[in-house]
């Protein structure tokens, strides 16, 4: 039993999806969890993995490795339940298939369990977006230098070359090659904006503009869902032409390191992040806040974030929240769209 939640790995491994197995990756836990409850692979496979925080997400880092070996072409019958490279079998039936890999490939995936999550989901951009324009609409200043801690392959850096549509509004060049539609939020107004410089940190960076790298952002993008992977070749597509920086480098420290430098006269500084906070120790957090708020005295700086609103999640309900320095703007989901504003500005005193 875990010291963090009280339930066990097998516990949270069931209950991921709430028990439920209306897709691939629900049957997969389900049984995943049962083999890791009789003391089978999964069991072998997770060994010293028991205690970790809730946040970690084990189950997660399990099933990318899985399914970086069925992208590959290295386990053709497990393939053929996988949406991902067009299976269609029945999920119901998948264990059979699944039970030769885990046996086959135990050192990859408890070598794939040291790999936190690194979903580069672009549907975010459009909390980004939202967060932008409303730096801008604080600050007045349309040249943005945009710095992402934990930014995974860099995709986000690159939201002002991916186009928006949502209910009576749309942003974003003509010609993008990834077209975020479904965007809602009726009345919200994008700003313009020039992005002058961008960058990026991440403990574990790689170069996603090769065919290793696309195959390894793809791993973690749940193969039920395709239209998400569609989004993301595009957003590679569109890196390819446009690569973006991203050193290695703890979060804090290197906010800290970027802060040092000043930025050009009328340009406003944003830090962004995106579903990452929930890795990092509570200190660092902390840390990146304090280079924030020391460096507010030498240049403008805005905070953009979409996060968990808690360190842990406690239900299935609630929804990641777009963070605009101390204020929530708006909510959408782990995968970006639809977007729901819920902030009306400052109250107006007179
Ligand atoms: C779930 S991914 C999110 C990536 C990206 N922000 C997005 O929303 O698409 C979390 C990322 O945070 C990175 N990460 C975790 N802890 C970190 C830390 N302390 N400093 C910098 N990056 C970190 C991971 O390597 C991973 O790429």
């Amino acid at each position: 039993m875990s010291a963090y939640d009280g339930a066990t790995l097998g516990e949270r491994m069931a209950n991921h999806y709430g028990g439920s197995t209306e897709h691939l990756y629900g049957v997969l836990l389900r049984d995943l969890a049962a083999d890791w409850e009789r003391g089978g692979v999964v069991r072998e496979i997770l060994a010293g993995r028991e205690d970790a925080p809730p946040g970690d997400m084990v189950q997660l880092r399990l099933l990318a490795g899985i399914h970086r070996i069925v992208l590959r072409g290295d386990a053709p019958e497990l393939a053929s339940f996988y949406p991902s490279v067009g299976g269609t079998a029945d999920r119901y039936a998948v264990w059979s298939a699944l039970e030769p890999v885990l046996r086959a490939h135990v050192a990859e995936l408890r070598g794939a369990l040291d790999v936190a999550p690194q979903t580069n989901e672009v549907g975010r951009s459009i909390a980004l977006l939202t967060g932008l324009s409303e730096a801008v609409r604080r600050s007045g200043i349309r040249s943005v230098r945009l710095l992402e801690p934990g930014a995974s392959a860099g995709l986000n850096l690159l939201v002002d070359r991916f186009r928006f549509e949502g209910d009576g509004w749309d942003a974003g060049p003509d010609n993008a090659h990834l077209v975020l539609d479904g965007c809602g939020a009726p009345g919200f107004l994008p700003e313009s904006f020039e992005v002058v410089e961008r960058r990026g940190c991440d403990l574990d960076p790689f170069d996603a503009t090769t065919a290793e790298g696309e195959a390894y952002l793809r791993s973690f993008i749940w193969p039920h869902m395709p239209g998400r992977d569609g989004r993301l070749v595009a957003a590679l597509a569109t890196l390819r032409e446009h690569p973006v920086v991203i050193d290695r480098a703890p979060a804090a420290e290197w906010v800290q390191d970027q802060l040092a430098v000043p930025a050009p006269d009328g340009v406003l500084t944003v830090v962004w992040h995106s579903i990452t906070r929930q890795y990092w120790p509570a200190a660092e957090y902390a840390a990146m806040l304090a280079a924030i708020d020391e460096a507010r005295s030498r240049m403008p700086l805005v905070r953009v974030a979409l996060e968990d609103p808690t360190p842990l999640p406690t239900s299935g309900t609630w929804q990641p929240q777009v963070e605009v320095d101390d204020d929530v703007i708006a909510h959408c989901t782990y995968h970006g769209p639809p977007l729901n504003l819920t902030y009306t500005g400052p109250e107006v005193t007179q």
